[in-house]
């Protein structure tokens, strides 16, 4: 069990398997992700990404291994999981009639926070939305939309954020913009878990696992011979 001196990993997972019938997409999956850091899993389309986090966020039962969150057993204390980590999915989910400012405070709503006003100003100001704040979302560009789906899965501080593709279709600003999120929320002490298909994203920001076997070509394609961090291929 962890302790306060001695918390243990934000994530472990150990011998994670899982097959969607005769299709094997996870053979053996393991990684710890240290608190407060960043974690990249690489992989292109199909690798298996998508399958890691819903197992991690305890939408997903695995069929052999065991993985913890913040301490807490996903097949045995899923709800303690839940209360650790806020996810947020490949596609933007805010709501565009609303203006950021109101999706926050929506947000804040739903989780029962009293200074619900208070709670949305500040991730404004904080994520660079203080100007836009009262825009409707659908004037946004997609980096300010991802940086706002950012901001409202930050609402009741969860320790742990799974963040599936976050930059997955935006423009290099939007990219840059999602990046100095990342980066600022491992400042502040959240662990990061993001997803991504593109080795560059994954260098720049972090430890990386590469899923699954396919990609290991590419992580050892000249552009890849930079790669910073600890580089794991798994089976
Ligand atoms: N519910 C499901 N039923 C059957 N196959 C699935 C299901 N979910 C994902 N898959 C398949 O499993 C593989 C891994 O999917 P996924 O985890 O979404 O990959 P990624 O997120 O890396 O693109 C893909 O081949 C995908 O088609
Ligand atoms: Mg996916």
């Amino acid at each position: 069990m962890p302790t306060e001196q001695n918390p243990g990993p934000a994530i472990r997972v150990q011998g994670l398997e899982k097959s969607y019938k005769q299709l094997h997409v996870l053979r053996g999956v393991d990684f710890d992700v240290a608190r407060g850091s960043i974690f990249a899993l690489l992989g292109s389309n199909g690798a298996g990404k998508t399958t890691v986090i819903r197992i991690l966020s305890t939408l997903l039962r695995p069929d052999a291994g065991t993985a913890t969150v913040n301490g807490f057993d996903v097949a045995t204390d899923p709800l303690r999981v839940r209360e650790s980590i806020s996810l947020t999915g490949q596609f933007a989910a805010v709501d565009e009639i609303l203006s950021g400012r109101e999706n926050l405070v929506l947000v804040a709503r739903l989780r029962h926070l009293k200074a619900s006003g208070t709670v949305a100003d500040d991730l404004l100001a904080r994520f660079n939305l203080g100007d836009a704040g009262s825009r409707k979302v659908s004037t946004y560009s997609g980096g300010m939309r991802r940086r706002l789906d950012i901001a409202m899965s930050l609402i009741g501080q969860p320790e742990v954020i799974f963040l599936d593709e976050p930059t997955t279709g935006l423009d290099p600003e939007g990219r840059l913009e999602v990046w100095q999120i990342v980066q600022e929320l491992a400042r502040q002490g959240t662990t990061v878990l993001l997803t991504t298909q593109y080795l560059d994203e994954a260098e720049q920001l972090s430890a990386v696992t590469v899923l699954p076997v396919e990609v290991v070509t590419q992580a050892f394609s000249p552009s890849a011979h930079s790669l910073r961090g600890a580089v794991r291929v798994l089976r």
